[in-house]
């Protein structure tokens, strides 16, 4: 397959990421299908696609007619089967749940046509861990965007020792034509290149916290200010939510099982209390 044989691109889960790829992929002229279990998200997701689209318009970024044609591309379904069904290229963005995505890439490689390419946006988990739920692991490779993935330019390609060469290019291929810059890695390592390195900062500014040395919000003024990050790694995992943090700390530690990589006090206890962050409107900031 070549990327110019990419029609139809299915986005699995309608969650923080998957309503800004599926609205990236129509922007790039493809017709996108995106599907969740939960009507409430893809009800969210689509009031997003209608609202955000046309204030783009308003601020002079985009003109009518691509916005027309974007939202022409675009649908939303519950319905499984009928969003992959006739899919030339599925990202998957759901729950960070091994389990889950197992079954959903089963279900995808059942659904899909045979030439399709399945796609994993997980921000730590390693594509042989579900391609081999399929009976196409050749097809199977991470691509990882990032959040808000409307705006992050950068999408990282891991292609896994059963990803074919073909997967990986079409994979790079697609990454481009929508607009980002991608990085491709011929090997598979836990986290990638962009969390690995955000982990070590969080671990740090975890860390510091919990000694006491200076508050959430003095690092993150240290982090802006000294370093020129646009937010604060306590902001920003608010922003991508600390649900995930917690979940990548867990699994870094299951693999590793290295004491230090154990998630922070702060981070479990921010965790227990479902204080996950934006979403949750309360996580290290408080949000209306
Ligand atoms: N969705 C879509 N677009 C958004 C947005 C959102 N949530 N938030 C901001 N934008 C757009 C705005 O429309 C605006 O676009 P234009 O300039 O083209 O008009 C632009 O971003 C700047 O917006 P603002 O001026 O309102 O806000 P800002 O300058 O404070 O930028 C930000 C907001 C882009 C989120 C910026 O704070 C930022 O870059 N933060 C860091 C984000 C980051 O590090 N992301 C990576 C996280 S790690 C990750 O994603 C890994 C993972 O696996 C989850």
């Amino acid at each position: 397959m070549k990327v110019e044989d990419i029609k139809q691109i299915c986005v699995i889960g309608a969650g923080n990421m998957g309503h800004q790829i599926a609205v990236c992929g129509a922007l790039a002229g493809y017709k996108v299908s995106c599907t969740d279990i939960s009507q409430d998200m893809l009800n969210k997701a689509e009031a997003f696609a209608n609202t955000y689209l046309p204030e783009r318009v308003a601020k002079g970024k985009l003109r009518q007619e691509q916005v027309d044609k974007a939202l022409a591309n675009l649908s939303f379904t519950k319905n499984l089967e009928e969003a992959a069904g006739a899919a030339d290229f599925v990202i998957e963005a759901a729950v960070e749940k091994i389990g889950i995505k197992r079954k959903l890439f089963a279900d995808l490689d059942r659904i899909t046509p045979p030439h399709a390419i399945l796609a994993t946006n997980s921000s730590f988990i390693v594509s042989s861990q579900v391609a081999d739920a399929t009976k196409r692991p050749d097809k199977v490779c991470n691509m990882h965007f990032f959040n808000p993935a409307l705006v992050m330019k950068l999408v990282e390609v891991v292609q896994g020792a059963h990803t074919s060469v073909e997967t990986a290019q079409v994979t790079m291929d697609l990454t481009a034509k929508l607009g980002k810059t991608g990085i491709l890695l011929k090997k598979e390592i836990y986290g990638f290149l962009v969390n690995r390195i955000l982990g070590a900062l969080n671990s740090e500014a975890l860390y510091l916290a919990d000694m006491g040395i200076a508050t959430t919000e003095e690092i993150d003024l240290a982090v802006t200010n000294a370093l020129g990050h646009p937010m604060g790694p306590f902001r920003l995992m608010d922003f991508t939510g600390i649900d995930l943090a917690y979940y990548i700390g867990m699994e870094r530690y299951q693999n590793t099982g290295d004491a230090t990589d154990k998630p922070s006090p702060l981070l479990v206890e921010k965790f227990t209390k479902g204080e996950y962050g934006v979403k949750a409107k309360k996580g290290f900031y408080l949000y209306e």
